[in-house]
């Protein structure tokens, strides 16, 4: 049976990587993106790689009526995977409305189209950052959520909210939140990967551009934190395992004869810190970065990584990359885009 999956952000960094999964899987991906943080020459990319070239709707999520155009044009649509959001944390400091609005509005109108519609399957994109600061490094799906330190962790926490009741009281719904940990590298083809807008904040396209000579140097964000080195832990996972954690989310959601909506851990259960992964960087890419160690960035937790064994037993989910691969992807994919960019 063709299996249709509405994926919406399905052209950025994330979405993107799951298109092929599902594609490999067997699936049909359906994108609804507004290359709002995307570019639609990925999507010749994603056809390069699967040999499928997706359904592609360039649509705002907020747009209701367009929206329901896309999924009445499909008898059956087996699943729903909602990536499209704003999650610059700096920038919904500065314009909390625009991810309340975005965030909150996309998540409304998929959903609402999507019940209307008895679409069964849903999947959640959402983030351990609803963990906040944890004393405990290591989380379960039972740690407590937080307050939000940012605009667009408190997002990530609404609709969480929002999926959830929806389900509760839906004849058809049963869904799945995904709380990814810190997703790095790119598709070992280096055809598709992470384009930052602007100045990166997160740590690997950083120092992948630090590596190509964009910026100049890159800072670690403090060294006096408790943990061994002094730099912050986190839970960094390759962007193809997690792609493929949504196929299994799916597989899983579809197995089950009872509604539910679940939330499970994405991350490999290891933590990292920065300086390790600066040596790692350098070590599998035979290269040496330019730092120096600066002040704390404020609003870092010092440790964080995942217990991720519901996964496993729920999902049948494990990391199969290592953190080498997956720095060692990141730094093929910044080639390319270096190529890219010189033509
Ligand atoms: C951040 C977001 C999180 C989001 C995730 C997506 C915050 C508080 N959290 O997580 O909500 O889901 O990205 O991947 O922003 N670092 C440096 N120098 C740099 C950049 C980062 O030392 O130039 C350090 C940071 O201090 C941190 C680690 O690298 O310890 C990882 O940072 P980052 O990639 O931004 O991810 P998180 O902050 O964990």
């Amino acid at each position: 049976m063709n299996k249709i999956v509405v994926v919406t952000g399905g052209a950025g960094y994330i979405g993107s990587h799951t298109v092929v999964a599902l594609s490999d899987a067997g699936y049909t991906p359906v994108i609804i993106d507004d290359f709002r943080n995307a570019q639609p020459w990925i999507i010749d990319r994603i056809e390069q790689i699967t040999g499928h070239r997706p359904a592609v709707f360039d649509i705002d999520c907020q747009d209701e009526v367009k929206v329901a155009k896309v999924f009445d044009q499909y008898e059956t649509i087996f699943g729903l995977i909602h990536f499209a959001a704003d999650k610059a944390v700096g920038e919904s400091v500065n314009n909390p409305l625009k991810y309340y609005q975005n965030n909150i509005g996309s998540l409304c109108t998929v959903l609402k189209v999507a019940e209307e519609r008895g679409v069964r399957n849903i999947v959640f994109s959402s983030s351990c950052t609803v963990y906040g600061a944890v004393s405990d490094p290591v989380v379960t799906e039972n740690h407590p959520v937080k307050a939000a330190m940012s605009p667009y962790g408190d997002t990530k926490i609404t609709c969480e909210k929002i999926v959830r009741f929806t389900q509760a009281v839906s004849d058809s719904m049963t869904a799945i939140l995904l709380r990814y940990f810190n997703p790095i590298g790119a598709h070992p083809t280096a055809l598709i990967g992470e384009l930052p807008q602007g100045i990166p904040n997160n740590l690997v396209p950083y120092i992948a551009q630090t590596a190509k000579g964009v910026r100049e140097k890159l800072t670690v964000f403090g060294n006096d934190y408790n943990t061994p080195d002094g730099t912050n832990i986190r839970d960094y996972i390759h962007v193809v395992d997690l792609a493929k954690a949504h196929v299994s989310a799916l597989a899983y959601l579809s197995s089950k004869e009872k509604q539910i909506c679940d939330i499970v851990n994405l991350g490999s259960g290891h933590g990292t810190s920065v300086l390790e992964i600066i040596e790692s960087f350098e070590k599998v890419n035979d290269l040496k970065l330019n730092y120096e160690i600066g002040p704390r960035r404020p609003g870092d937790v010092e440790q964080i990584y995942a217990d991720a064994s519901k996964a496993k037993n729920l999902l049948g989910w494990t990391c199969e990359y290592e953190v080498e691969d997956a720095l060692k992807h990141a730094w093929e994919w910044e080639k390319t885009i270096e190529k890219m960019e010189t033509k």
